[in-house]
């Protein structure tokens, strides 16, 4: 023991005998008691409002048979501790790497990146450990790609259910991505579009995506991806002043239509209270105004522009051509994609009276729930419940 009031602290060697000691501060014991007074037997969720329990402090500490039993003042609540517990929580242990930010990913450029990864769909549905690759590929690289995904309108919602939940849209469930009259979107035109994340005007944004190529283009049409992360990393790299403005800038972005009015105003690229990568937002088509003092508006612009100059710069994207059946998957608080300009049967833009033409459906998931089915299917393969 050490310390008084709500400075003690518990100090233990871990394990006995060892010349480590680790500390555990009074308040983290008493809020981590496992005594089923404090947490449910049945859910394990924590049942002490440790705000409404009386200051802790310890008053006593006993270790016998790999237990540390704490009795804390004032009011002599008692929690028992397995020791291995502990040695497994010691507050210096170094903390396991986030799942979304930047020094948990591989990062790449497409120098690289000899290709995106690639599981065919037949194997990826029937096996665990098939699936688990994927979708760990997905959090380490940002994409993967699967092969024959039965070529059907709505299937895209099928393969998001085997990795997590659809998030619907205003667009809703799925959304189909073709050259057709009067468009509202330029997805729906054959022009060229540069690399972008989606749906910036979301707070929050859809973080994964999923794009399954039903019909592809005769000429044209194929899909650029660029490692946003590894693109502000070099950023940080070679320009510091512009990284920080572009992580300090909150930057206005909207779409709107006849139902739908949407808005979000967030740095280009979003870094953790660490300092490090974590997303990144990037689309010319939806930003809005921004708005602040001049010289702020002035260093913004520059530090935008050399952002964007350096994405469409050589060696970052590498460049992947959907056949019917492969579905995208893809981590959209990090990859930007883009798509070279198509061309339509007969020239028309009017994809369905001209009988075909590039078509893909796409929709919408989130990472958190992809990190939950994995987590699963790692259970599961290490024998556990
Ligand atoms: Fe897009």
């Amino acid at each position: 023991l050490s310390g008084a009031g709500h400075d003690a602290a518990l100090w233990l060697r871990l394990p006995p005998g060892a010349g480590r000691e680790a500390r555990f501060p009074a308040a983290w014991l008493r809020d981590n008691c496992p005594c089923p007074q404090c947490r449910d037997p049945v859910t394990g969720q924590r049942l002490l409002d440790l705000a409404a329990a009386p200051d802790a402090r310890l008053a006593e500490v006993a270790i016998r048979d790999g237990e540390v039993a704490v009795t804390f003042g004032p009011d002599g609540h008692r929690s028992v501790f397995p020791r291995a517990w502990l040695a497994a929580h010691a507050l210096d242990a170094p903390a396991p790497a986030g799942p979304r930010a930047e020094d948990g990913k591989a990062l790449w450029t497409a120098a690289g990146l000899a290709r995106v990864p690639a599981a065919g769909w037949a194997r990826y549905a029937a096996d665990d450990a098939v699936r688990a690759g994927v979708l760990e590929a997905v959090l380490a690289r940002g994409a993967a790609v699967l092969h024959g995904v039965p070529a059907v309108p709505g299937m895209v919602t099928a393969v998001a259910a085997t990795l997590g939940y659809v998030r619907e849209t205003n667009y809703g469930r799925l959304f189909d991505v073709r050259a057709g009259p009067r468009p509202a979107n330029l997805a729906s035109t054959c022009r060229e579009i540069g690399p972008h994340t989606d749906n910036p005007y979301r707070d929050p944004v859809p973080t994964v995506q999923l794009l399954h190529c039903l019909r592809d283009a005769a000429d044209g049409g194929d899909t650029l991806l660029t490692d946003g992360f590894a693109a502000a990393a070099a950023l940080r790299e070679r320009d510091p002043r512009s990284f920080q403005v572009l992580t300090a800038t909150p930057w206005p972005f909207g779409y709107q239509d006849a139902v739908t009015e949407l808005r979000a105003c967030q740095p280009l690229i979003g870094t953790d209270p660490c300092g490090r990568i974590r997303e990144v937002r990037f689309n010319a088509r939806s930003m809005l105004p921004l708005r602040g003092p001049a010289g702020q508006v002035a260093a913004a612009y520059a530090a935008y522009l050399a952002w964007a100059r350096l994405l469409r710069g050589p060696g970052l994207a590498v460049r992947l051509r959907l056949a019917p059946g492969d579905c995208l998957i893809l981590d959209n608080t990090r990859i930007l994609h883009a798509r070279t300009a198509f061309t339509v049967p007969g020239g028309s833009a009017d994809a369905d009276s001209a009988g075909g033409g590039r078509h893909l459906q796409g929709c919408y998931a989130d990472l958190d729930g992809m990190e939950s089915t994995l987590a699963v299917l790692r259970r599961a393969a290490a024998g556990g419940p």
